[in-house]
């Protein structure tokens, strides 16, 4: 569970540095409208807002239905890695997209004519399309394996003893 969260900081700490690089106009002016912008949303929204939630729920549910603890530890460490890898490989995949595009779209000939049409710089994209597939697919079967563990949890999950109540001895 702390390793959800201490990742989730690292990714929270590149979003916001690549956000303010990104909003120099300069930096901008290659990478608006590419998929690098793609790629930073989901450093934000994968690796910082879903990381730390889904560590904080690991944390959270056991205690909300009154469990020793989650039904497969084995299952959150193998979440962990399916989450990690799969953002890793998200991003990146959109970074060298983003930054192809930029360079293509803005690459002219001699003469002054566009180097590269729009579709020429969609062909060259389709391998980091393919990588940012697999990247989200790892990502979505680990909130699949996370929804069965949370369900298998609620319903079979070993009872807390000697949880602490609020009646004060007699
Ligand atoms: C200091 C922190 C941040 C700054 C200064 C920042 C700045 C930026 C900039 C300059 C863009 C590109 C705009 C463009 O070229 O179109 C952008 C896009 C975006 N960022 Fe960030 N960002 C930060 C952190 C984050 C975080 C932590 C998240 C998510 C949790 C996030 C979510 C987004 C989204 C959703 C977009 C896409 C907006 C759109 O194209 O409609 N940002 N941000």
């Amino acid at each position: 569970i702390l390793r959800f969260l201490v990742v989730s900081l690292s990714f929270y700490g590149m979003s916001t540095f690549e956000g303010p690089m990104m909003a120099i106009k300069t930096v901008n002016a290659l990478s608006h409208y590419t998929d690098w912008t793609i790629g930073h949303v989901h450093a934000g929204a994968l690796g910082w807002v879903a990381m730390i939630t889904i560590g904080a729920m690991y944390h959270t549910i056991p205690k909300l239905w009154g469990k020793a603890e989650m039904h497969s530890i084995d299952w959150i460490n193998t979440h962990f890695w399916l989450a990690t890898i799969g953002t890793v490989l998200y991003i990146a995949s959109m970074w060298v997209n983003g930054i192809m595009q930029g360079l293509m779209w803005r690459a002219i000939n001699n003469d002054g004519t566009l180097a590269y049409s729009f579709v020429q710089s969609v062909e060259a994209s389709w391998p980091g399309y393919v990588v940012r597939l697999i990247g989200g697919l790892l990502f979505l079967s680990g909130m699949i394996l996370m929804a069965v563990n949370v369900w298998l949890t609620i319903k079979d999950g070993v009872e807390e003893k000697n949880v602490d109540t609020a009646v004060p001895a007699a």
